[in-house]
């Protein structure tokens, strides 16, 4: 909860008319941001956005009449948006106009999988479900809009907001900022829903939140031959038994026991008969780890294991880390100071027992880091969704996966105030570009 403001605070306003200090007075406590969010009226508003989507999932970069649904509920509340953006992305603007600009975002696609929870309003399309939570991230990023429409005269700057197209294939995220979504933004903030966390929790940590991702593919080249005349041929399969046992020490022997890694072989396919020594192979595999000099040095090192282990048995090997488009997701990596700002807005909006600011880093990983890796401060929190009485407790991904909608006025309310309270903070920093709005 917000103290009220100081007297001295009081006597600013009614002497110097300040508009900030006008702003500040008007804007009150987070916590009736929150108020606003869980009206019965905006409550089901919002969870009737959700359910909708959830019905008609769209994979990846086929967003349309989520795009269109996004558009249609912009338009009746009176926000302006830039459309198409990376296709069937949407950004649109709060506030002055003016810098700074700080930007909130959602992703609005869904995964290529059964929905296997019988309930009113399951997925209608066979093998789409939302089971990662966007249609709950986008009725929570239109409830947050809509909170910050009717609160725009207050705006001490622009709120950017990002519906953004395609994060399970994690390249929406690049698309977006190719087409300059993010260029004149300084800070973005992201959520993501969890049963981690109950509803009404929300948490984060500084630092290192989400694992840095990247896939690799290698073709290991010998010579095919007789099986019974090995001495004749160049054996793959040899070498790149070996090459997997290599790749096991890279996290075991070269990583910092206390920086979690992982690398794993994933596929191993060679071969058809019994009785020939193939030419060529092809393996592959996943690698996680939570720094960008880690990640980096993963990566090469993987490389470098795979080709010089294949050399030693003679055989060529090539390894490709983009195979079948599949993008490398950098860590994603929290700014201290913006965790600071999350606990102290989370805090004003939920109470103290609201908000977990030290969770655990989690092995997973979001295109989120891609906006982290243009604009120059960078904030992804979780939005707690786990209520035993609702069934809510099956993870992301889970065809069992289950939203509780109670849980959307909080992420649409703790959005909001992290905006709001950014341009204030922001201004009250540089109270000399105070005039010029
Ligand atoms: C989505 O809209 C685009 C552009 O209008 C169109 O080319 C595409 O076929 C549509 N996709 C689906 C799945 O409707
Ligand atoms: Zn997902
Ligand atoms: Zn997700």
């Amino acid at each position: 909860m917000a103290p009220p403001p100081p007297p001295s605070l009081v006597v600013v306003i009614v002497a110097a008319a300040c508009a900030l200090c006008v702003c500040r007075a008007a804007a009150g406590g987070g916590a009736d941001v929150l108020d606003r969010a869980r009206r019965p009226e905006f409550a089901a508003w919002m969870a009737g956005v959700r359910r909708t989507i959830h019905e008609r999932p769209e994979l990846a970069f086929e967003e349309n009449e989520t795009s269109r649904m996004v558009r249609e509920e912009l338009d009746a509340m009176g926000v302006g948006y830039r459309y198409p953006v990376a296709g069937t992305g949407v950004v649109a603007a709060v506030g002055t106009g003016s810098p700074p600009f700080v930007a909130l975002r959602a992703d609005m696609d869904a995964l290529p999988m059964q929905e296997e929870v019988d309930w009113e309003h399951k997925s209608k399309v066979s093998m789409k479900m939302h089971a990662c939570g966007h249609d709950a991230h986008t009725a929570m990023l239109l409830g947050a809009a809509r909170i910050l429409h009717e609160r725009r005269h207050e705006l001490q700057g622009t709120v950017v907001l990002l519906f953004q197209p395609g994060e399970e294939v994690g390249t929406g995220a690049k698309k977006m900022v190719e087409a300059g979504a993010v260029d004149k933004v300084e800070a973005i903030f992201g959520l993501h829903v969890t049963v981690v966390l109950p509803t009404g929790v929300v948490g984060s940590r500084p630092g290192p939140l989400l694992a840095g991702c990247g896939f690799f593919e290698a073709v290991i080249t010998g010579k095919g031959g007789h099986a019974a005349v090995p001495h004749d041929s160049v054996d793959p399969v040899v070498a790149a038994s070996s090459v997997v046992l290599a790749l096991q020490s890279l996290v075991s022997r070269e990583a910092n026991p206390f920086e979690a890694q992982v690398v794993t072989v994933t596929r191993f396919h060679a071969g058809e008969a019994f009785n020939v020594i193939p030419n060529s192979l092809t393996i592959g595999g996943t690698f996680r780890c939570f720094s960008n000099e880690g990640f980096m040095r993963l990566k090469r090192r993987i490389e470098e294991v795979i080709v010089a282990h294949s050399a030693a048995y003679r055989c060529k090997a090539a390894v490709d880390f983009h195979a079948g488009g599949r993008p490398l997701l950098s860590p994603t990596i929290n700014s201290a100071a913006l965790h600071a700002h999350f606990e102290a807005v989370a805090k004003e909006t939920l109470g103290a027992a609201g908000v977990d600011g030290a969770m655990e880093p989690c092995m997973g990983s979001e295109d989120f880091s891609t906006f982290s890796e243009v604009v120059p401060a960078s904030h992804f929190y979780f939005v707690g969704i786990r209520n035993e009485a609702a069934g809510t407790v099956h993870t992301a991904h889970s065809p069992h996966f289950l939203i509780d909608d109670g849980a959307l006025p909080y992420g649409a309310a703790v959005h909001a105030n992290l905006a709001m309270r950014y341009l204030e903070e922001r201004r009250r920093q540089e109270p000399h570009s105070h005039d010029e709005l």
